[in-house]
């Protein structure tokens, strides 16, 4: 069989955001409202700070009014409530971003359902979790990975995916579900598979759709792809790398790339497929709120 399809993940996320850039400006020149992300991060994790930059700095280049609130490790749940309050009441804020995890003395659920849903650009609160599961997507958030994934295979497969199986491992509420809701909106024959399900590469191979999000380092083998599957890699793992010298790491996906591209048609790799989306796809979702404030047709993505 040819070698499976690489799909750009750089180059589609490249793609969004000139989108966004180009109907920020439309909408900054055409109205008097210019979009506004506040992304909040509590605690000093070097991943999630790094995360929060980069949101931070990709907002600011597509125009946005971009604004970031660092607190302290110790900030009260209350201080929290009290900024995400602020924030939700701000005419000039249209996405509001708590990055996750939050320290262990902060609930978490009690500071996403605070958030208001007309500005919960994560998708997470239980309307715009609830609106997912209806099919009320255009008026919905949709979390980001899920809808930056499901922009990849949409690429692949073109937007009616009628008929198709789709698999999905993982039943996180991040990723799992909703790309599981998106599928199923998309008329694909949806199965989410888990730890607890049976004979998972049998199941995998039934898949004509299959996305791996369960934080296992290339649990996914060639033998468990349906020849001339799509398949879409959400994880990101670091491994040591001894080859590379001691000591030495390197990120691999949920799947074994060069095992299933042999069998696959289309496959994502990691780095450089999802993750790129993932945050072309929060500079989308706000876009999309700064639209609806103003009366606007949002642009499809
Ligand atoms: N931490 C890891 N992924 C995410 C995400 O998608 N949103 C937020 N807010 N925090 C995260």
């Amino acid at each position: 069989m040819e070698p499976a399809v690489r799909i750009d993940g750089k180059q589609v996320a490249a793609e969004v955001i000139a989108t966004v850039k180009k109907h920020t400006a439309g909408l900054v020149g055409e109205t008097e409202i210019t979009p506004g992300l506040a992304v909040v991060i509590v605690g000093e994790d070097p991943a999630s700070q790094v995360y929060v930059a980069s949101k931070s700095k990709m907002a600011k280049e597509c125009g946005f009014h971009s604004v970031q609130h660092t607190l302290d490790a110790g900030t009260k749940q209350a201080d929290l409530l009290s900024l995400i309050e602020t924030l939700n009441n701000d005419p000039a804020i249209h996405g509001i971003l708590v990055q996750l995890p939050l320290p262990d003395h902060i609930d978490e659920g009690r500071v996403i359902q605070a958030i208001a849903p007309d500005k919960d650009v994560d998708g997470f609160h239980f309307i715009n979790v609830g609106k997912l599961g209806t099919g009320e997507i255009s008026s919905a958030f949709v979390p980001c990975t899920p809808a930056g994934s499901m922009v990849l295979i949409e690429r692949v497969r073109g937007r009616d995916l009628s008929g198709l199986t789709a698999v999905v491992i993982g039943r996180s509420n991040i990723v799992g579900k909703p790309m599981a809701n998106l599928l199923l909106a998309a008329n694909c024959t949806v199965t989410i598979a888990h730890s607890r399900t049976r004979d998972l590469p049998a199941l995998a191979r039934t898949a004509d759709i299959l996305v791996a999000a369960v934080g296992r380092p290339q649990m996914v083998r060639g033998d468990w792809v349906k020849p001339g599957a799509t398949v879409i890699d959400v994880g990101i793992n670091r491994i040591p790398a001894p080859e590379r010298g001691e000591g030495k790491t390197r990120l691999v996906g949920d799947v074994d790339y060069d095992g299933a591209a042999e069998v696959a048609g289309t496959i994502t790799p990691v780095p450089g497929g999802v993750g790129p989306m993932t945050i072309a796809m929060l500079m989308a979702n706000t876009l999309v709120s700064a639209c609806r404030i103003a009366n606007r047709q949002p642009p499809v993505f």
